[in-house]
């Protein structure tokens, strides 16, 4: 107990001073509780408004697939890089070092890999993405699909409930089944079903017109960086997205598979953080 002694009157009331207003800097989000809030603030700079999350998930329905082989090897020397590392609990626990200070986005939803038929998931429980002190828990929703669509709008659903007890953020991530057009109206729908279900933050793809689909999304949205792109390709996808309105990537492949993923998780930092041209990018990835 603090010592009773010297209580003194408080006299610093700064009269006349008005105390600032509660703004929040990210889209949508200002009515969150202030968990939610430290947690979006830990993946997002609020100096910028951006992100750059690491995406190295893909194991957990690809198994090794190239980059991923070795975790400890080839992920684990960009995290420096990175604003949030997205992943699988497995992986967290057994190789990504707890002193890596960094926010995670938790992977949260797993039940069939790409030698089956996708998206048939349940969501971890809510009390193990609290254990891992996730800053979000990411869980894939598949609009359009028939057969798995309501399935996966449920888990969204699910997971934004819990999240809400444990003041944990939800991104839904947007799957693109073989047979959906990959366009703006397409992924406008799936972001914007996404948010309308609760989701903190949306996970999806860049397209021509995809300022319709940041206008339309009342949540920040991150792009997906798809297939290994020539470097300086996947350093325009990711300006072209920032310039339309996202608030960053959440890359993987174009990271990790370039021939040096050092220097291009910087270059896409740049991009992201500093709106630099792809062109300037790519020069500073060139350069390191
Ligand atoms: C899959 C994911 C992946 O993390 C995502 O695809 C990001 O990785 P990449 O940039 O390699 O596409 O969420 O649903």
């Amino acid at each position: 107990m603090a010592d009773l002694d010297d209580i003194r009157d408080g006299k610093e009331y700064g009269i006349g001073v008005e105390q600032k207003p509660d703004g929040f800097f990210l889209k949508g989000s200002n009515n969150l509780d202030w968990g939610m809030k430290d947690r979006l603030s830990r993946i997002f700079n609020p100096a910028t408004g951006k992100t750059v999350m690491l995406a190295f998930d893909h194991g957990f329905i690809m198994g090794p697939t190239s980059g991923v082989e070795r975790i400890d090897l080839s992920i684990v020397p960009l995290i420096e890089y990175a604003d949030c590392l997205m992943c699988a609990r497995g992986v967290l626990r057994t190789l990504v070092p707890p002193t890596s200070r960094k926010p995670i986005c938790l992977r949260s939803d797993a039940g069939t890999s790409i030698l089956t038929e996708l998206n048939h998931n349940v969501v971890i429980d809510i009390q193990d993405a609290v254990k891992l002190n996730a800053s979000a828990i990411a869980v894939m929703v598949s609009i359009g699909d028939p057969s798995t669509e309501a399935e996966t709008v449920a888990n969204l659903y699910g997971a934004v409930d819990a999240g809400q007890v444990a003041g944990i953020p939800v991104m839904g991530v947007t799957a693109v089944g073989k047979d959906m057009a990959r366009d703006a109206r397409y992924f406008g729908l799936a972001s914007r079903i996404c948010a309308e279900n609760g989701a903190n933050i949306v996970k999806t793809y860049y397209t021509e017109g995809f300022e319709k689909v940041v206008a339309c999304c009342p949540v920040p949205i991150v792009i997906a960086g798809g297939k290994k792109l020539p470097e300086l390709e996947a350093l325009e996808l990711a300006y072209m997205a920032i310039q339309s309105g996202a608030a960053g990537v959440d890359m993987g492949r174009n990271v990790f598979q370039s021939d040096k993923p050092q220097a291009m998780i910087q270059a896409v930092s740049a991009v992201v953080h500093k709106n630099m041209s792809p062109k300037d990018a790519f020069q500073m990835f060139n350069d390191l």
